[in-house]
């Protein structure tokens, strides 16, 4: 379900409104007071006496909504307990189809963070239903200050994108194969001047792209790898910033095959890096920043079958690297490792890659942020934190110590697929570096990109973690 957020005028304020009306009121003076009688007003600042965040009015025909907003000193958290309040919110006006955000110009910001957990929490993932109840909202108006006009221009852009990556990363693989997710890619393009470019099956034979062949002998489909570039005139960086996404449609673990309960039935979701990336450069595109950026996507399912790579395999990379499979299982990393050594023909000044890479980056931190790794980016890295805690999708670093190379030799061939039994998320991690000779971020978005029950404003199912992370950091920069 699309939510629409607009700018309603405020100019005829006796009364007009039939529908919700949430009033936005940080701690001084009350906005929008001309809906409210001496009588309520006195019962409002009763209620936040005692410590109430929304104060609910029965106006006879529509809800009035008083928020309440706490001091908080730390600016991030400030800000993220704001768009909390939107998701509460959400929940009480979620069965009218329109509701008015009214605010006076000191609230800004704070509005629009009300606005952004209010529209995210809004999401449903209906389209396979014979009889979809989505929620009922559809508009969000807001009191029509000429300052936010750009801002919550910003703000619809950036929802429209978390909107795309949650629904390609809920499409189930029985609707998104490798040539789906794809397609998707260059519908948005379309739309928004991206370029895109998709290469074929016989395309990549002939790039030798040797761990994204592997993984796709087992399937019935062929891959892909899509390139999309946002490279506008003012752009500031001479090199471009890279983004790759993990894109492996459906991972079944391959002749190392998954147990099917709990580990298999969510697999539709690894290409949960692919949908950020996608998703990202939609945003990127949409608010139109002015910033070189490419994003780089392999993709195909991980299955078996009669022809599929096994373990014991010796695999010959993109660059020539050649590899021992341990375990069909840890395919994304051979899927990445080829476009990370694409990558280096862009002479790139930052690649981000960002993958459903590992059980155990969700063992070691569960859903509540994203693992990071680094190689020649400290300065870069601290930016991405940063803005992680700005958009609230937090950087949690691994150690990166060179001893852990030593768990991914092999006899056999130059390096192996497979680390051992621990810091499984870190061996991940220094395979791909071996494929890195670039400023390089790695995210492990294996533990946030899905959760299964609901998680405030991200909801339940694909949140789009790392969109609007990726999107603050390439604005950030200057
Ligand atoms: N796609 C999985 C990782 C994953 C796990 C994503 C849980 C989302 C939720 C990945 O391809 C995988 O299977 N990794 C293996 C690697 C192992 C075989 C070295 C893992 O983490 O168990
Ligand atoms: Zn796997
Ligand atoms: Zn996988």
């Amino acid at each position: 379900m699309k939510t629409t957020i607009k700018i309603n005028p405020t100019k005829n304020k006796d009364g007009i409104f039939s529908q919700n009306i949430i009033i936005f009121h940080a701690s001084k003076s009350l906005s929008g007071d001309l809906f409210l009688n001496e009588k309520e007003r006195e019962y409002i600042q009763k209620e936040f006496k005692k410590d109430q965040e929304i104060v609910s009015l029965n106006q006879l025909g529509r809800f009035v909504y008083i928020v309440n907003v706490k001091d908080e000193k730390d600016k991030n958290k400030a800000a993220e307990d704001i768009r909390l309040l939107g998701d509460k919110l959400q929940a009480l006006v979620k069965d009218e189809t329109t509701v008015h955000v009214l605010f006076t110009i000191e609230d800004k910001e704070k509005a629009l963070l009300l606005t952004e957990g209010l529209a995210l929490a809004n999401y449903t993932f209906t389209k396979h239903k014979s009889n979809p109840k989505p929620n009922k909202l559809e508009n969000i108006y807001l009191s029509n200050h000429n300052e936010i006009k750009k801002d919550l221009a910003e703000l619809v852009n950036t929802v429209d994108a978390v909107y795309l990556t949650r629904d390609l990363i809920n499409e189930p693989f029985s609707h998104l194969t490798a040539k789906e997710l794809a397609d998707s890619a260059v519908q948005s393009g379309k739309k928004h001047g991206i370029k895109v470019t998709v290469f074929n099956k016989k395309k990549i034979e002939s790039l030798k792209m040797g761990g994204l062949l592997a993984v796709n002998k087992g399937s019935i489909d062929e891959p892909t790898f899509t390139i999309m570039e946002w490279k506008p005139k003012n752009a500031t960086n001479k090199q471009p910033i890279i983004l790759v996404g993990k894109g492996i449609v459906y991972d079944t673990g391959g002749l190392s095959l998954k147990p099917t309960a709990n580990s298999m039935d969510l697999m539709k979701t690894d290409m949960g890096g692919a949908g950020t990336v996608i998703g990202a450069m939609q945003a990127i595109a949409t608010n139109k920043l002015d910033k070189h950026v490419i994003a780089l996507v392999p993709a195909t399912d991980n299955r078996p079958s009669g022809n599929a790579y096994a373990p014991g395999d010796v695999i010959t990379m993109h660059d020539g690297t050649t590899v021992e499979v341990l375990n069909t299982d840890a395919e994304g990393r051979l899927v990445l490792a080829d476009a990370l050594s694409f990558a280096k023909k862009y002479n790139p000044e930052l690649v981000i890659d960002l993958a459903t890479l590992t059980g155990a980056a969700v063992a070691a931190i569960g859903h509540y942020g994203i693992v990071s790794m680094h190689e020649n980016a400290i300065e870069e890295h601290a930016q991405l934190k940063k803005a992680g805690a700005e958009t609230h999708e937090r950087l949690a670093e691994m150690p990166f110590w060179s001893d852990y190379n030593e768990l991914i030799k092999s006899d056999v061939a130059d390096i192996k697929n497979l680390g051992g039994p621990h810091a499984g998320a870190i061996t991940a991690g220094k395979f791909l570096a071996h494929f890195a000779d670039f400023p390089w971020i790695h995210l492990d978005i294996a533990g946030p990109s899905y959760t299964k029950a609901k998680y405030g404003y991200r909801g339940k199912g694909a949140t789009g973690m790392g969109v609007r992370l990726l999107y603050q950091f390439i604005k950030n920069r200057a």
